[in-house]
């Protein structure tokens, strides 16, 4: 299904946006993680995909695979630490911390009486936890009742207490921010509410970082304009969509490319927004395969970058996503095979189903000169249930990548 928003805009990004969220500010959150281990030291791949594009009747499609960012799993490994961290040198002034200090365990000891808690699918969660141990701080995590035991003990390997509740994720949600109440403890969510905007702001602004590394490697290589005619980003809250659609925004202005967000029909929260033209409710059951985009309500301030820069909402089925991930898992002979997630191939699954369906394709201006660029925003972040739905596991999969690129190196 897809959706053409009719307050998309094409204008300069507007200064009331950027006072929120900048290129400047994302790349001083670029700066902060730069040095903190749980990250790659170098740029994630931004493969190109040679006979999916000639498959899908486009000139280009690259990847840029987030399954590398981190032993985390997944891109949101650049949000929470930054969230964090900002909230601690905000909360201690007095104590005068060095963010990169802070990240690098300089203060462990002094943080002792610091609790952060959020909800989370998984990946929000396990990023916190991450975070929470290399600064020194206590951490609790909300799970809701689709969290899978396999994400539960990998956000608890990372010294995390869990509170496990029955409910979905929106509850799992207002469960956190009644625990903190209680406890005095400060939650350090994805998703923004009332009054709750400065920390989802900060994660989102972490996400620049995807943007930035992805400008530098293929600006250079662009003959002209833009290196993307088309951006696909898939949507939870909607807060990785909105810190990249920022920052191409902000960079491109007018001729920013066109971009498509994609969500599960279960959980279409954003798609819902569009149509109302305002932050709006999932009408669905809210559960997906992709769990990581399994959300029932859009963050507000997300919305607000949203709202007047996407040009197309998509929904997606299940069998969609497990589609895509057979399609990247298999590689073919010009084409690297890429280990992706359930949620992170949602991106490649709304370019799919588009290039089945030419009157949708005509609408969205996807041709034979569309260069596209897709997130895949995870790895096997849930293993068993990655080689469940691929019939191969993720490590398998890797090792075909590496002879795959053994053969390919030049
Ligand atoms: C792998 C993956 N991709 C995409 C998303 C969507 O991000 P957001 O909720 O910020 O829209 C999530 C959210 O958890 C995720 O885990």
């Amino acid at each position: 299904m897809l959706f053409s928003n009719p307050n998309a805009k094409r204008e300069a990004y507007p200064q009331s946006l950027q006072k929120i969220m900048s290129i400047k500010q994302a790349n001083e959150s670029r700066n902060w993680l730069s040095k903190w281990n749980q990250l790659s030291a170098t740029a994630t791949p931004l493969w190109d995909l040679r006979d999916l594009a000639k498959q899908l009747n486009v000139e280009k499609i690259c990847v840029k695979d987030e399954s590398y960012r981190s032993p985390l799993g997944s891109f949101k490994a650049l949000g929470a630490p930054i969230a964090l961290v900002r909230l601690i040198l905000q909360l201690f002034p007095e104590k005068n911390f060095n963010a990169q200090a802070l990240l690098a365990g300089d203060y462990q000891g002094q943080l002792g009486s610091f609790t952060a808690i959020s909800a989370t699918d998984g990946n929000h969660g396990r990023a916190l936890a991450a975070a929470a141990q290399s600064v020194g701080c206590r951490c609790v995590i909300v799970l809701h009742a689709n969290v899978s035991v396999e994400r539960e003990e990998a956000i608890a390997a990372y010294g995390a207490e869990i509170v496990r509740i029955a409910g979905n994720y929106d509850e799992s949600v207002e469960r956190a921010a009644t625990l903190a109440r209680e406890n005095q403890w400060y939650v350090v969510s994805d998703t923004s509410y009332e009054g709750y905007e400065i920390i989802p702001r900060d994660v989102m602004q972490g996400y620049g970082t995807i943007a930035a590394e992805i400008i530098e490697v293929s600006e250079a290589s662009q003959r002209e304009g833009r290196p993307f005619t088309h951006i696909f980003l898939q949507g939870g809250v909607g807060g990785m969509a909105a810190g990249l659609a920022s920052y191409f925004w902000e960079l491109y202005g007018v001729d920013r490319p066109t971009l498509v967000v994609v969500e599960p029909s279960q959980a279409d929260c954003l798609y819902q927004s569009a149509l109302n033209g305002q932050a709006s409710n999932a009408t669905g059951s809210v559960d997906s395969v992709m769990a990581g985009l399994a959300c029932g309500e859009t963050s507000p301030l997300a919305w607000k970058f949203l709202g007047e820069s996407v040009d197309h909402f998509m929904l997606i089925s299940d069998d969609d996503a497990v589609a895509a991930m057979r399609v990247l898992a298999a590689g073919s002979g010009n084409d690297v095979p890429v280990v992706g997630g359930e949620s992170g191939v949602a991106g490649l699954a709304g370019l799919i189903n588009l290039a089945g369906a030419p009157a949708d394709a005509a609408r969205v201006g996807l041709n034979k000169g569309s260069r596209v660029l897709i997130i895949n925003t995870e790895g096997a972040t849930a293993p068993s249930v990655y080689e469940e739905l691929v019939g191969e596991s993720g490590e398998s999969v890797q090792k075909r990548q590496q002879s795959w690129l053994s053969i390919h190196k030049h």
